[in-house]
């Protein structure tokens, strides 16, 4: 019997990072999920039954020992590693030049060191089952936006993913950078409500990642974009 493949999401207790642990538990992967708040990760456990195929690890994405010991944490349990999906990430919806900028490291550590602390912890597990690295950056890191840090850290997601890709991917390592347009999860909370039209769903976000995941041994889909019809920019 062939085990099955094994996934590690950061951020992974809520909004797209759960809803893309959900589905792919839903195809027989083997799923582990972090966050800093341990409650919700524990909510997020019993919401889907405390499943085997559930680890749950409290930590920091932008703390590399936390990082690392998500990875060992994940090889220990289930003994593989196959995929990282770098989703962990927030906005404080200002501007630089009238933002807060007490709010700003934690973001900046959070979505652009972040990712990059994943891929050194994981790389040499990823090495082994020739498998995937995931960064969920945004439509905000190809489109600018007027006086946006944010945007700014995920334009550096965008740079990282075609500079990671060109160095793992002679070792056989797929590389895929999901850039999202509005969607509908707990990201927008600390914005005072979600902005007007239509948004998609962390679901339908997590089908182009499963989709990317799944796809034949040798096909490394690069970047994804996916909109909301209707969202001009
Ligand atoms: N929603 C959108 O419209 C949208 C659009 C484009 C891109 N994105 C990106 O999608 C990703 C997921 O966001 P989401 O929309 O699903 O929002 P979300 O529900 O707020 O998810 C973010 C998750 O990341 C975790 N997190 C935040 N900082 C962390 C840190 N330093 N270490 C570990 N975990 C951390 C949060 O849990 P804790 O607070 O418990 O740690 C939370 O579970 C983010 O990178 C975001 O920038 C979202």
């Amino acid at each position: 019997m062939t085990e099955s493949p094994v996934a590690l999401i950061t951020g992974g207790g809520s909004g797209i990072g759960a809803a893309v642990a959900r589905r792919l538990l839903d195809a027989g992967q083997r799923v582990a999920v972090t966050g800093r708040g341990e409650e919700r990760l524990r909510a997020f456990a019993e919401e889907l039954g405390e499943p085997e195929e559930l680890l749950t690890l409290v930590g920091n994405a932008s703390d590399y020992d936390d990082v690392r010991s998500a990875v060992d944490g994940t090889l220990t349990e289930y003994g593989r590693l196959d995929t990282v999906v770098a989703n962990a990430g927030f906005a404080t919806h200002d501007s630089v030049a009238d933002g807060e900028p007490a709010g700003w490291t934690e973001m900046v550590l959070t979505n652009v060191l972040g990712p990059a602390l994943l891929i050194r912890a994981s790389v040499d597990a990823l090495k082994e089952s020739r498998g995937r690295i995931v960064l969920v950056g945004s439509v905000a890191g190809f489109v600018p936006t007027p006086g946006n840090l944010y945007g700014a850290t995920k334009w550096a997601v965008t740079g990282l993913a075609e500079n990671t890709r060109r160095q793992v991917t002679e070792w056989g390592i797929g590389v895929t950078l999901i850039a999202p347009g509005r969607v509908e999860t707990p990201f927008w909370d600390s914005s005072g409500g979600l902005p007007p039209g239509r948004l998609l769903t962390a679901d339908q976000i997590a089908d182009s990642v499963v989709w990317a995941v799944r796809r034949p041994a040798g096909v490394d889909v690069n970047t994804v974009v996916v909109r909301p019809l209707g969202q001009p920019n």
